[in-house]
């Protein structure tokens, strides 16, 4: 079964907010994990608007199911890596002030950078995956610089599902197949939702894991957070 990571961002944005420590994002993440998540995802980014750098940690002692680290690896972010030793880890290419991933990796032109990250990276025992979007030449980039998995970047396929599925999946099916066949694991995320979830499951061979956040936060509202996760993974039973 696809494994369903969520992504905590968006709580800690709410925590944030008032500057207390509620929502408490440790509670929620223990929640979501009693309530069926497979792992937990965390992006903190170099302001820190949502997930703190200290959230990981606490996280990463605490939580049972797999911890997921995204983010832009500039110095700080490696050291914690280094320092909290997820198991995954998964690099984006976002400029430091950037509203959300829109975008992955150019591993041609990064490739030297990549590489050496990649090969830092591991010595912490973390499974590196890479942001990527569908789009050969630069899969083929992520294993020849070391990547374990890639991350696909699925905000243009949820844009494009609503007028047209067959055409809004193609490249994205095609690319897993070739990811799949140079023996990169495949994770996908950004935009996912009860809508378009099961059909893009559904379509992409090896999914291994998918990362949600602000459509499953949003929808908790209306269903609740068991409720919520519950939905979701349904849209992912085999
Ligand atoms: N993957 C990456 C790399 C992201 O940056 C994000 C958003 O933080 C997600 C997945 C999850 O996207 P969404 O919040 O739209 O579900």
């Amino acid at each position: 079964m696809v494994r369903l990571s969520v992504n905590l961002n968006k709580v800690a944005l709410l925590r944030n907010s008032r500057g207390n420590d509620y929502p408490n994002l440790l509670k929620v993440a223990l929640d979501c994990e009693r309530f069926g998540a497979d792992g937990i995802t965390l992006h903190p980014r170099p302001d820190e608007r949502h997930a703190k750098f200290e959230d990981v940690e606490l996280l990463k002692e605490h939580i049972s199911t797999e911890l997921n680290v995204e983010g832009y690896p500039n110095r700080r972010f490696i050291e914690l890596i280094k320092k909290v030793k997820p198991a995954q880890c998964t690099l984006v290419p976002d400029e430091p002030g950037a509203l959300t991933s829109d975008h992955g990796w150019d591993t041609i032109k990064n490739k030297s950078f990549l590489e050496e990250t990649i090969i830092e990276l591991k010595k912490s025992g973390a499974r590196i995956s890479l942001f990527i979007d569908p789009i050969e030449q630069f899969i083929e980039g992520a294993k020849l610089v070391g990547a374990d998995n890639i991350e696909f970047y699925t905000g243009p396929y949820a844009k494009n599902y609503s007028l047209h599925p067959i055409h809004a999946i193609e490249k994205f099916s095609l690319c897993a197949h070739f990811a799949s066949n140079l023996e990169l694991g495949i994770n996908a995320g950004h935009d996912l939702n009860l809508e378009n979830l099961k059909y893009f499951k559904e379509n992409i061979p090896n999914l291994i894991e998918v990362s949600i956040g602000h459509a499953l936060i949003t929808d908790s509202l209306y269903y609740g957070l068991e409720n919520t996760i519950g939905m979701y993974k349904r849209c992912l039973v085999p």
